[in-house]
């Protein structure tokens, strides 16, 4: 768990709902195609159809957004900025390499918590560094599409 804090309430301001951002990095576009054995049958469409629903579920607006670049992801979280008041994201394989996504996240200081379908942490050497992680609040990890409808909630302060 990082020092930042996380506002437990789906209406921030007051008026308008919680605005939830969830960013899926490189390749998760070929869910369902990709590595099956690992990442599961389920497609990238179903993935957001599941958060779709369970923020819905919860009142909150969630904005969904996939990348397979880098400096995009970078802008992407940028532009969260005073804007958002949540970021659910699965870096990918940026996860192991990224400062840039790592700074970004802590420039806009905005709750973060940090998603992965595996658990990575069980698989190769590479994957066990996360530049992400310091940055987070939370990490949900191996749990399959269920970990990003936790992250929802998590930042939403209902369990
Ligand atoms: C992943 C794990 C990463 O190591 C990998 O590079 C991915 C997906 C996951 O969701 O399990 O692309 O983030």
């Amino acid at each position: 768990m990082s020092g930042q804090s996380i506002n437990n309430n789906n209406f921030p301001d007051g008026g308008s709902p919680m605005k939830i951002l969830v960013i899926n990095g490189p390749n998760l576009n070929m869910l369902g195609i990709r590595e099956p054995e690992i990442y599961g049958t389920g497609t990238y469409a179903e993935l957001e159809a599941l958060i779709r629903a369970e923020a819905a579920r919860l009142g909150v607006e969630a904005e969904l957004f996939q990348s397979n670049h880098e400096g995009t992801i970078v802008d992407v979280i940028q532009s969260a900025y005073r804007r958002i008041n949540g970021i659910v994201i699965n870096p990918a394989a940026y996860t192991h390499t990224s400062v840039a996504i790592a700074d970004a996240l802590k420039s806009v200081g905005i709750p973060a918590v940090e998603v992965h379908i595996s658990d990575p942490d069980t698989r190769e050497e590479f994957r066990r560094v996360s530049y992400i992680r310091p940055v987070c609040a939370a990490t949900f990890k191996g749990m399959g599409f269920e970990g990003y409808l936790r992250a929802l909630r998590f930042l939403c302060g209902r369990y």
